[in-house]
Parts: structure tokens; C-alpha cells; sequence
């Protein structure tokens, strides 16, 4: 089933004082799967919020067409079902977390006694509960991001849509947003953030795209595209026989020596286990094996900024 289908989405916007248009969403095409948590990476300025903003009906697009749920996004009963945290979340700050969480559970047409419960819990979930009778003005960033995270939650709903919900959080802000997100997706919800914290997104999407200059650049499975593009290991050992330092050298895509180790890139053949059978067989010592993966920042890097990238000369010394 898929949650979200975008087609050939366009966006101008004219520039306010030439009145030249600008094109900031250029025929996008996106598919998010019912249950999967996408992570939306691009850049500053890439149109990531105007995307956002283009699926939750808050701003019309040039054209195109966007899908929740099989149904017209602007559909009543589908933005029921989706809830929206946007980048810089604006609150009556004379309200307390409570009452404003309150009030938005209304505009839902939630129940009185319902809505006293899911406040409750909605506010121990993001790690406010202790300051539930506190007035908004007197909250920080940190807090205003994680109360905006339960007024994203307060209709329980299916599609959860998150413009750069890490941005200004510490470590341990940014560690219960991600748990939040990996306990919605166990709850069998859709997840659809964006971000441009790369090792947020790497840790917790299934798929990812890339957007640059409004187009998707890469739409992929994260896990496997990390692990196609590279499935060489790096190999440390010591201890081994001239001998079989010929053997490795001769099934290593290089080898250096450095003191008493032996560092080796291994191809992703079946070379890696042979080789650690060789090295026990003779005596030596296998220091670590880490498997070669290309990060998702050196993905991003290239897709987002080609002229960035660092050619093949520079990476020699990765050992
Ligand atoms: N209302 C607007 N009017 C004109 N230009 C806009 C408007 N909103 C965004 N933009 C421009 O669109 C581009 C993309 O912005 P945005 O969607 O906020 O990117 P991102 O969220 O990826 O950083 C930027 O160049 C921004 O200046
Ligand atoms: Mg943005």
C-alpha cells in the first residue's frame, strides 16, 4: 500500500521584488510505503519545506498531483489521518503545554475525557509531562520542538509528516526524537521527515531521497544501497608468515604494512573468510574486521554537491 504519492510536482514562487519566478519544486516524483520511515535529505534551500508544505495543503502547487492514502491530499477525512510537525512550529505562548495540546485535540473533535488521557500520555512521550503547567513562553527551543512533536501526534495518525523535527535539539533531544520516530514506525505508522543531519536519517530510515534543486536526485533503501555500492572490509591482522602475507596480498584489492599490522582491503567475494582461516591456520592474530560501507554522507555529498566531492586520489590513506 503506498502512503504518499507525489507526481510531476511543481512549485513557482515569484521573487518579491523582480517578480521573476522561481521554480523550487521541479517535477518531483516520490512514493512513500505504507509502514516505512523515509528520511527527505537535501540541503538548505533545496525545497524541502516547500514540499512539505505542498502535501499538507498549506501551500497550492503550480501543478502536479499528490496522493495520501489513495485520495486527493486536500481530501477532509485523509488529513485526518496525517499529522504535521512544520519546520518553526508557532504557539500561543500564554497557553500552557497542556491546554495547547488540548486545544488542537479539539480542532480534531476529540472527546473531553479523551482528550484529558491522550494529552497525558502524549506529553510523557516527548518528555514533558513535568512541565505540562508551564506557560509556552517560558519553554526553549528543545522544548517547543519535542511539543510539537505531540501536536503532531494528537490525532493518532497514520502519516506522520516531520519538517527537520532534530534541528535545534541537543544530543539527547535529537536521541528521543529518533526513538519517538523508531516507536512510530513499530506502531506500524508511516514516518516521512526531512533533515539534513545525514547520521540521524542513517540510523533510523528504511529508504531515503535526496532532494537537489527541487528534483529527487536518489530514492533508495538505504541498507542496500550502503551496502551495494561497497562490499570490500578492511582487514587488520599480525602475526603471519611471509607466506601467507603473499596469500593475503594476492586476494587483497591492496595491502599495507604498518609496524607489526598488516592492513588489508578485502573484496566482498568470500575472500574475508578464507582469509581468516589462512591467519588462524598459520598462528597470527586477527586484529578487526570492519566492513566497507559508503556512508550515506559520502552519498549525499555527491548527489548534493558533485563539485564537493573528493576524487579517488585523495581517499589513498583511508587505512
Ligand atoms: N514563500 C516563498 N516565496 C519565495 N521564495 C520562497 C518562499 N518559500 C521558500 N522560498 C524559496 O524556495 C527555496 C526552497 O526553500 P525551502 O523549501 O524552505 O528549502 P529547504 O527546506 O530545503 O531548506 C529557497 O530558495 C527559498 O528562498
Ligand atoms: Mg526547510
Amino acid at each position: 500500500m503506498v502512503a504518499l504519492k507525489v507526481e510531476n510536482l511543481v512549485k513557482d514562487f515569484k521573487r518579491s521584488i523582480t517578480l521573476r519566478k522561481v521554480r523550487v519544486v521541479d517535477g518531483l516524483n516520490l512514493e512513500i510505503r505504507q509502514g516505512e520511515t523515509f528520511g527527505f535529505l537535501g540541503p538548505n534551500g533545496a525545497g524541502k519545506t516547500t514540499t512539505l508544505k505542498l502535501i499538507n495543503g498549506l501551500l497550492h502547487p503550480t501543478s502536479g498531483s499528490i496522493r495520501i492514502f489513495g485520495q486527493d491530499h486536500r481530501n477532509v477525512a485523509v488529513k485526518g489521518r496525517v499529522g504535521f510537525l512544520p519546520e518553526n512550529p508557532y504557539f500561543y505562548d500564554y497557553l500552557t503545554a497542556e491546554e495547547f495540546l488540548d486545544f488542537y485535540a479539539q480542532l480534531f473533535g476529540i472527546r473531553r475525557a479523551d482528550r484529558r488521557v491522550r494529552v497525558r500520555r502524549l506529553l510523557e512521550r516527548v518528555g514533558l509531562a513535568a512541565r505540562a503547567a508551564e506557560p509556552l513562553r517560558k519553554f526553549s527551543k528543545g522544548m517547543t520542538q519535542r511539543l510539537g512533536m505531540a501536536q503532531a501526534l494528537i490525532n493518532e495518525p497514520e502519516l506522520v509528516i516531520l519538517d527537520e523535527p532534530m534541528s535545534g535539539l541537543d544530543p539527547i533531544g535529537r536521541r528521543d526524537v529518533r526513538n519517538i520516530i523508531v516507536e512510530l514506525k513499530r506502531e506500524g505508522r508511516t514516518v516521512f521527515f526531512s533533515s539534513h543531519l545525514i547520521p540521524d536519517v542513517e540510523m533510523i530510515c528504511d529508504r531515503v531521497g535526496i532532494l537537489v534543486s527541487g528534483r529527487l536526485s536518489e530514492q533508495a533503501d538505504l541498507h542496500q544501497r550502503l551496502e551495494m555500492t561497497s562490499p570490500a572490509s578492511d582487514l587488520r591482522v599480525s602475526g603471519i608468515s611471509e607466506e601467507t602475507f603473499e596469500r593475503l596480498d594476492a586476494l587483497s584489492i591492496r595491502t599495507v604494512v604498518r609496524g607489526p599490522e598488516i592492513l588489508a582491503e578485502v573484496p566482498g567475494d568470500g575472500s574475508v573468510e578464507k582469509l581468516i582461516d589462512l591467519v588462524r591456520a598459520d598462528g597470527g592474530r586477527i586484529i578487526s574486521i570492519v566492513p566497507k560501507r559508503e556512508s550515506l554522507e559520502s552519498i549525499f555529498l555527491r548527489e548534493a554537491a558533485p563539485e564537493c566531492t573528493e576524487s579517488s586520489e585523495l581517499e589513498v590513506d583511508r587505512f
